[in-house]
């Protein structure tokens, strides 16, 4: 693979919020999987679970428990895209993966680092992260679109999806990504320009942008 086509993968791999319900084969599952497993991870602690959700009454249920929080908060995530809640459309995508950390993986941090807490935090959701990103870049590669769907890392959705999928109390929720064929074009992506964030050696509080650029930017239909 040359940059150019990794490039494509990349700028290709965008958020999809309406998929068909066309079923996707367990072999493209797999390989989604497979590459999420080689992801960087700190001290190859490689701390992450895959739990693959297929089942449409569990689907649903994944949904309406977070649906529901975010129904009772104004600063949810929610849809980006609307402003509502996640439409429980989103359970036509068929296949959802909750991606978990296992906290026991700390043992494998050396020295001081494993005693920290801070440290083992930040290393676990930095190589969670990685896996996931793997996950979306790997279903792209095989022609399907994914979405992000991080209201089940909220605290107080924890209690009822562990219940509902029988997770201990040692795995923590990273975050969920549904995958499917799309049934929507994404739109333009709004980018910010390469040379307002690139810097050069020492940099001063000049060189970032100010409050308002910050604001303008992010100030944008959610
Ligand atoms: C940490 C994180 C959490 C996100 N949570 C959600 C979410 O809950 N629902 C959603 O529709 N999109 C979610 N997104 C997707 C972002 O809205 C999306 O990546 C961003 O708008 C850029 O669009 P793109 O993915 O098409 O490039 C999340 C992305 C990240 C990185």
């Amino acid at each position: 693979m040359n940059y150019n086509d990794f490039l494509d993968l990349v700028k290709g791999r965008r958020s999809i919020r309406k998929f068909k319900s066309d079923p996707i084969p367990d072999e493209y599952v797999n390989k989604i999987i497979e590459a999420a497993r080689w992801a960087p991870s700190g001290a190859n602690t490689q701390p992450w679970e895959f739990i693959i959700i297929r089942d449409q009454a569990l689907k649903v249920s994944i949904m309406k428990i977070i649906n529901a929080l975010r129904g009772s908060d104004k600063n949810s995530m929610g849809n980006q895209i609307t402003g509502e809640p996640d439409p429980p459309a989103v359970t036509k995508a068929p296949v959802f993966i909750l991606v978990l950390g296992d906290m026991r993986a700390r043992i494998g941090l050396p020295g001081k680092a494993g005693q920290d807490d801070r440290k083992w935090q930040s290393v676990l959701t930095s190589s969670l992260a990685s896996a996931f990103l793997y996950l979306h870049l790997a279903a792209r590669s095989l022609g399907l679109s994914s979405q992000w769907q991080s209201g089940v890392e909220r605290p107080d959705a924890g209690p009822a999806l562990r219940k509902l999928l029988g997770i201990p109390d040692y795995m923590q929720i990273y975050d969920m990504i549904v995958i499917g064929y799309p049934d929507m074009a994404p739109g333009e992506k709004r980018m910010r320009n390469i040379k307002e964030m690139v810097h050069y050696d020492f940099c001063g509080h000049n060189e970032f942008r100010n409050d308002e650029e910050i604001q303008s930017f992010c100030k944008r239909d959610r």
